[in-house]
Formats: structure tokens, C-alpha cells, sequence
């Protein structure tokens, strides 16, 4: 369901599902992690202490490293060659597989768990969806995460309206659920409190990973840069040195039927 991105159309879409890799060592070093409980709610999901999980849309690993600190067991499946590659480098005791959610290189039941980082809105649901019920054991669960800026931070909400570049657009996140599957029960919503350790140089470097900034102009992207740079450096909360980033991570959760 190529529909889980409204307002984009598929050619912007794929540039932007691919675009991650040319800054994978910038991802690693400056996008956030993932609270533990909002990982362990997402695996409570599941019908039986869930033992083998399979972190899907891996990335450099966020999620497969706050995984291995709950004691599972996992392997995470990429697409990208350059993003798999800063996973295997840093978390070796985590099997790395290149596959896509659409064609997920697993065996039937093979998992307790599928989850997933700020990826849901690249797959195609249609296919992405009967993948990881395939995968899963029954009563397995899938969990999707998305950190995202708590904007009840006036001055996060104001940085953010000010860099909006013409790729911008409304998250999965952002609605009160994920779309239905038969394969799955409904989906539960729960959001957990975050935060990043940041200083304006280093949220800036957030802010360049971030696909619409990938994919817009290099004017464009230098521009937005400036002008949240310029605003960190007089904005009272973010001036002097470091401070804390604050994030709501969303987290939805479904078993399979
Ligand atoms: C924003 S990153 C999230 C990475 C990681 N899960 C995290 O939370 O940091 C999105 C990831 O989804 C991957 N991706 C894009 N389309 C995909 C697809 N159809 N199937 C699986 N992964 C995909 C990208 O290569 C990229 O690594």
C-alpha cells in the first residue's frame, strides 16, 4: 500500500527510502536511539517471551542494539549495502541479512518478533505485511517505532517550521493507528518520553541525515542548514553547549492471528 506515504508520489518516494546510505556513518553517529521499554512494550506484544527477532529496515542498527540489551536474539535485514555495513562493523553478535520488508530472506515462522525502526513508511504494505506474517510465529508480534521532536518544546516546533524544505510531508506516526491487516489483530498504540544529548553543531548533523533533506537541492539542504544553525545559536535553550534533544517515540504493536 504505497498509500502509507500520503502526499508523495513514487518516484520522490523510492529517491527518498534509498537515500540513507550516502550518509551512513552520519546516521550512526547523530540520529537517535530507542527507549529500552518502549523496544520491551513492543516485544510484550507477543504471546510467549519472545527469544528470536528479526530487525527489519535495520539500518546502522538502532534498534538491533537496544534489541541485544533486552537479551534477544536477532538479525536485522537492509537493503542498503552502506547502512548494513555500519551495523556489522559495530554489533557483530547480530546476523546480517540484505533483504527488503516486501521480500524478507527468512523462513516461515522463523521469528518471534518483527520490529521496526522509523521505516514502516518506505514498505509497500500490500506486500510488506503478509512478509512479516509469513516470518512470524503465531502469536508473534509485529512492533513499528518512530522517534520523533516533542514539540511541545516551543523552541523545537518554531527550529521546525522554519527548515520545512518542499519534501516535507505527514508521518504514519502522526495517526492513531497503523493500516489494518487480516494476518494481524489491531494494532496498539503507546508513546514513550526520549531524549538525545545534542549541542547545535551535532542537531544539525541530525538534521542533514534526515531523507527530505537528502533529497532536496544541495542549495536547498545548505540553506535549511544555515537557518537552523543560525537559530540554534540565539535560541536561549539550544546557545551554550549542550542540551537534551526531547523526542516522543511511538510505538505500535499487533500479534499475529
Ligand atoms: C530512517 S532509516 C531507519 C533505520 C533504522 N531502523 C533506525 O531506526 O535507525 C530507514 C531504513 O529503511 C530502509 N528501507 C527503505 N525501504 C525499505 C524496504 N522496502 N524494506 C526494508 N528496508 C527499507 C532504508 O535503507 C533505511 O536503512
Amino acid at each position: 500500500m504505497n498509500s502509507s506515504t500520503p502526499g508523495i508520489e513514487p518516484e520522490l518516494h523510492a529517491r527518498r527510502a534509498a537515500s540513507f546510505g550516502a550518509k551512513a556513518a552520519d546516521y550512526a553517529a547523530h540520529r537517535p536511539d530507542y527507549p529500552e521499554k518502549a523496544l520491551a512494550w513492543g516485544l510484550a506484544g507477543a504471546a510467549g517471551t519472545p527469544e528470536r527477532v528479526l530487525d527489519l529496515a535495520a539500518g546502522t542498527g538502532k534498534v538491533s542494539e537496544g534489541l541485544l540489551a533486552l537479551g534477544v536474539e536477532v538479525t536485522a535485514v537492509e537493503p542498503d549495502e552502506k547502512m548494513l555495513a555500519e551495523l556489522t562493523r559495530t554489533l557483530p553478535a547480530v546476523t546480517p541479512l540484505i533483504g527488503t520488508a516486501e521480500e524478507i530472506p527468512l523462513p516461515d515462522g522463523s521469528v518471534d518478533a518483527v520490529v521496526v525502526g522509523q521505516a514502516v513508511h518506505w514498505f509497500d504494505l500490500d506486500r510488506a505485511y503478509p512478509e512479516m506474517a509469513r516470518v512470524l510465529r503465531p502469536g508473534g508480534v509485529v512492533a513499528a517505532l518512530w522517534n520523533h521532536d516533542d514539540e511541545s518544546a516551543g523552541w523545537l516546533a518554531e527550529l521546525n517550521a522554519l527548515i520545512k524544505t518542499s519534501m516535507s510531508r505527514r508521518w504514519l506516526s502522526d495517526y492513531e493507528s497503523l493500516p489494518q491487516h487480516e494476518a494481524l489483530e489491531p494494532f496498539e498504540k503507546k508513546t514513550f518520553g526520549h531524549k538525545q544529548p545534542r549541542t547545535a553543531e551535532t542537531l544539525v548533523a541530525t538534521l542533514a541525515t534526515h531523507s527530505h533533506m537528502l533529497v532536496a537541492t544541495a542549495e536547498e539542504r545548505e540553506a535549511k542548514l544555515r537557518t537552523a544553525r543560525e537559530f540554534l545559536d540565539r535560541n536561549p535553550e539550544t546557545a551554550a553547549g549542550e542540551f537534551d534533544l526531547p523526542i516522543t517515540t511511538t510505538v505500535f504493536r499487533a500479534r499475529k492471528r
